[in-house]
């Protein structure tokens, strides 16, 4: 989706149990729009059929160097050229010593070596593979030639035994692809902070105040700005998503934690997202032992306001601030209060009262508001879409900040 539209990707697939992963891999990079061209070892074609490719990518897999009828010449070097990313996906401990020595027997070393675009290898073997001094060398030289080395994740391998060895999650190597393919993108160069999830105050040590906020919509940001070049820096409240690979995450629990967090990260950033639903009291206290049921018949707990963190950081000419607004009744006129008293230069204005968007959904419906009166409906969209037409606004802001300067 996006930056994957109408790539072009090579997925070399090198002969591993977890090849399996691979055809979902090929699946995922086909749904998302890239042009996927698949080619595979022989010892891959003993795990998974060629035919199994073609069928998830639409395209013949290249798999023999010696075909004498190929789709097109010198296959390996047409292919090379024509990539903009290689991944290499299981790679083998024999697939990664042969591109380190340069020696390329099959077609995905032929092609690893071929190619000038950059490339992804993510190994797959067992642990005591991984673990020797030649893997490791090998994979060592990778690295230092700018390949990006991508796992092994720990667990249960095919061998029964545990360690380190595992193919990484279809999604995280899709996460690697993005960012890769996005360094060149209409936010390299900058630095973008983000918010997302809600805080919990603490009442007592079990108990605390919190709301619905599942961390969606700004984990969805800072996925979408790392995908268009920028480094991004994800201030977390408690959340059960993963972190997004190549962002920065720093968890926090409490609106001061958050509140430090985004200070700190804001030094020499470029833009400031707060998508997280930031608690707006705290209790006055944290009661030290957990209030018993039976100390009182009804409970009060007084609260003071939490910190404001979009007017703590203040406003200056280099950071683009944007906010949320989280209503439930005049949208546009309480967003509208809300651009003006926190100087803010867009409000992303979301109707909470609607069951299919807002907190918790994969789905949000926005209206995008600027400091200058322009507004901008979006119709309901998955949440990295809304994050994408969020960031096309802010492009352009930077984009008229820049030739105001240059002026
Ligand atoms: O996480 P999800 O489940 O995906 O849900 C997404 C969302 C609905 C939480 C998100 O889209 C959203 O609307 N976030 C803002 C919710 C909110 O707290 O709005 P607010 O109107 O209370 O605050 C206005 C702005 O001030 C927000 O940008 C907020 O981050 C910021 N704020 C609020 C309080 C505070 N103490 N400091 C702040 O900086």
């Amino acid at each position: 989706m996006y930056n994957l539209a109408d790539r072009n990707i090579v997925l070399g697939v090198t002969g591993s149990i977890s090849v399996y992963k691979a055809v979902d891999l090929a699946s995922k990079i086909t749904q998302a729009g890239a042009v996927l061209n698949v080619i595979m070892t022989p010892e891959a074609t003993n795990f998974v059929s060629p035919i199994t490719f073609q069928g998830v990518s639409g395209r013949r897999p290249y798999n023999d160097m010696w075909d004498v009828n190929p789709d097109i010449a010198e296959a390996h070097v047409a292919l090379a050229r024509q990539a903009e990313l290689l991944v290499v996906a299981p790679a083998t401990a024999t697939f990664m010593a042969r591109l380190a020595l340069g020696l390329p027997e099959e077609m995905v070393s032929l092609t690893a070596l071929a190619t000038r675009a950059p490339v992804i290898v993510c190994p797959a073997m067992d642990s005591q593979m991984y673990e020797h001094p030649a893997t490791q060398e090998h994979l060592n030289t990778l690295g230092s030639r700018g390949i990006q080395v991508v796992g092994p994740e720990e667990g249960r391998l095919a061998s029964g035994q545990m360690g380190p060895g595992r193919l990484s999650e279809v999604e995280t190597i899709i996460g690697w692809i993005r960012h890769v393919l996005g360094r060149a993108g209409d936010l390299a160069g900058k630095k973008v902070v983000v918010t997302a999830g809600g805080t919990h105050e603490p009442i007592d040590p079990v108990r605390f105040i919190g709301n619905n906020s599942s961390g969606k919509m700004g984990y969805a940001l800072a996925e979408a700005a790392r995908d268009r070049g920028a480094d991004v820096v994800l201030v977390s409240g408690p959340s059960a998503l993963p972190g997004p690979v190549a962002v920065e995450i720093v968890r926090v629990r409490r609106a001061a934690e958050m509140r430090d967090a985004v200070i700190a990260g804001c030094a020499g950033a470029d833009v400031l997202i707060m998508a997280a639903a930031v608690a707006d009291y705290q209790p006055v206290e944290t009661v030290r032992d957990k209030i018993k049921r039976e100390q009182a018949e009804t409970l009060s707990i007084p609260m003071v306001p939490t910190p404001d963190i979009l007017m703590e950081v203040g406003s200056r000419e280099a950071l683009l601030k944007v906010g949320f607004a989280a209503e439930s009744q005049d949208l546009i006129a309480n967003a509208r209060r809300k651009i003006e008293n926190k100087q803010l230069d867009l409000i992303v204005a979301n109707d909470i009262t609607a069951s299919d968007a807002g907190f918790a959904t994969d789905n949000n419906r926005v209206v995008i508001l600027d400091s200058a009166g322009g507004q901008a409906q979006l119709p309901l969209m998955p949440k990295y879409d809304v994050a994408w037409h969020i960031l096309d606004r802010i492009v352009s802001l930077l984009a008229g900040r820049k030739s105001q300067a240059e002026a």
